[in-house]
C-alpha cells in the first residue's frame, strides 16, 4: 500500500502546513515514512554511517537555558575544563579509532578566549590535515566565527532549538534571543562553514505548529546537518517536572527531515539512545546517517550532564567505538571512517566510501 502523503513529500520534498500537521500528529503514516526515509538515505548515502568523535571540553556555561543541566544557575553541576593537551590527547585517541571528524563541544565558557580556541584549532589542523574540525561552542560575534574559520575549523553546530520566537522565549531567559541565534547561523553559513542546526522534540510548551515552523526555518537555512533529539528532563532545572519527548515523535520527525532534506547529515543522537535502549538503531533506520561517539576522558563524562541518565558515561572511547559498530551493523548499516562530507549533488552513491 502506498501512502499518498508520504509519496508526495518524497517527490516534492515539501508539503502544505496542514499536510505536515497530519503527518506529525497521526501515527498512521509512520511505517510508510520510515520506509521512504530509508530508501532516500540509501539512494544518497548507501549504507554508510559516519562517525564523529565528540569531545566535550568544558561543562561551564554562562547561559541559563531552562532545559539544560549545565545552565549557570545549576549549583549542583560539577564543572570541568580540558586543557589543550587533554583535548589533543582525545584527538590522538580518536584518530587511532578511525575518526576523521572531531567535534569540540562545550557550554558557552568565556574562559576559552578566541585566541585559545584558535590556538587549539590550529594545532589540531596541523596534526590532522585530513580531518574535519567541528566547533559547537554557542553564540559568538561574527568576528569570532571568522577567526575560528581562518584557524582551520570547517564545521559548526548550533541548534536553533525552536524557530518560533515566543516558544524560544519560553525555553530561555530574557537575556537570550532567538533572533541572535538565527543571526549566528546566517553568519556561519556566509563565512563558509558547513553548518548544523536542529531542535529538540517534545520540549516544554512545544506545539505541532512550532515543529512546522522549525521545518520552514530549516528550508530557508538549508543546513548541511540537522541534529534533533528528544527533550529529556534534568532534575536540577526549572523544567524538572516536565515530561520527556517521545521516541515515536522523534523518529517521525527524523523521517520527515530525510524526505525534505535528502542530502542532509542527520545524526541519530545520544538523547535518542538515552530514552530508548535501541533508540539510535531506530534513528538510523528512520533516516539518520551519523553517530557521534563520545571521545571525552572517562573521568569527566558524567559531569557533562545536560539531561538525566545520559548513556556512555562509564565507557572508554574504545568501548563506545566497538559498541557503536555492532549497533550500526545490527541495524543494517556500515560504520564508515572518513570525513563524511555532505552530498548535495543528486548523483547518489558513487563510490564505496
Ligand atoms: N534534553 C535534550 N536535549 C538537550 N539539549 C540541552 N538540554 C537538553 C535536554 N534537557 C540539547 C540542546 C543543545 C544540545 C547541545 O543539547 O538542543 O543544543
Ligand atoms: Fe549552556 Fe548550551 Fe546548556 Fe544552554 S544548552 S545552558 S548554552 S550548555
Ligand atoms: Fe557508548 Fe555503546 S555507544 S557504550
Amino acid at each position: 500500500m502506498t501512502d499518498k502523503l508520504v509519496e508526495k513529500l518524497r517527490r516534492e520534498r515539501d508539503l502544505s502546513d496542514s499536510e505536515l500537521k497530519e503527518l506529525i500528529e497521526s501515527g498512521a503514516h509512520d511505517e510508510a515514512l520510515r520506509q521512504a526515509a530509508d530508501e532516500v538515505r540509501r539512494e544518497r548515502y548507501g549504507d554508510a554511517v559516519f562517525l564523529r568523535g565528540l569531545i566535550e571540553f568544558t561543562s561551564y556555561c554562562k547561559n541559563n537555558c531552562l532545559y539544560c543541566g549545565l545552565r549557570a544557575g545549576n549549583r549542583n553541576a560539577e564543572r570541568y575544563r580540558l586543557s589543550k593537551d587533554e583535548i589533543l590527547a582525545c584527538c590522538a585517541e580518536g584518530y587511532a579509532l578511525g575518526y576523521r571528524t572531531f567535534v569540540l563541544q562545550g557550554g558557552e565558557d568565556p574562559y576559552y578566549t578566541d585566541d585559545m580556541i584558535c590556538d587549539i584549532v590550529r594545532e589540531i589542523r596541523a596534526r590532522y590535515p585530513d580531518c574535519a574540525i567541528t566547533l559547537s561552542i554557542g553564540e559568538k560575534p561574527r568576528e569570532s566565527y571568522e577567526r575560528y574559520f581562518e584557524a582551520g575549523a570547517n564545521r559548526y553546530l548550533l541548534r536553533h532549538e525552536t524557530a518560533d520566537l515566543i516558544h524560544y522565549g519560553q525555553l530561555h531567559p530574557a537575556d537570550m534571543s532567538g533572533e541572535n541565534r538565527k543571526r549566528c547561523l546566517r553568519d556561519l553559513k556566509e563565512i563558509g562553514y558547513q553548518v548544523g542546526s536542529g531542535f529538540m522534540v517534545g520540549s516544554p510548551y512545544q506545539t505541532t505548529d512550532n515543529l512546522i515552523a522549525d521545518l520552514r526555518f530549516l528550508q530557508k537555512l538549508q543546513p548541511d546537518m540537522i541534529g534533533i533529539g528528544p527533550y529529556i528532563t534534568h532534575r536540577d532545572t526549572p523544567f524538572k517536572n516536565e515530561k520527556n519527548g517521545s521516541v515515536e515523535l522523534t523518529l517521525r520527525m527524523l523521517s520527515i527531515l530525510r524526505l525534505m532534506f535528502p542530502y542532509a547529515l542527520l545524526p541519530s543522537t545520544t538523547a535518542l539512545g538515552t530514552i530508548d535502549p535501541h533508540g539510535r538503531e531506530l534513528g538510523l533506520q528512520s533516516g539518520g546517517n551519523v553517530v557521534m561517539p563520545n571521545l571525552s576522558p572517562t573521568g569527566v563524562r558524567e559531569k557533562y550532564a545536560i539531561y538525566d541518565n545520559k548513556i556512555c558515561t562509564g565507557e572508554e572511547s574504545a568501548q563506545c567505538r566497538r559498541c557503536l559498530e555492532m549497533r550500526i551493523e545490527s541495524a543494517g548499516y556500515r560504520a564508515v571512517t572518513d570525513r563524511g562530507d555532505v552530498r548535495r549533488d543528486e548523483t547518489g552513491v558513487k563510490d564505496d566510501t
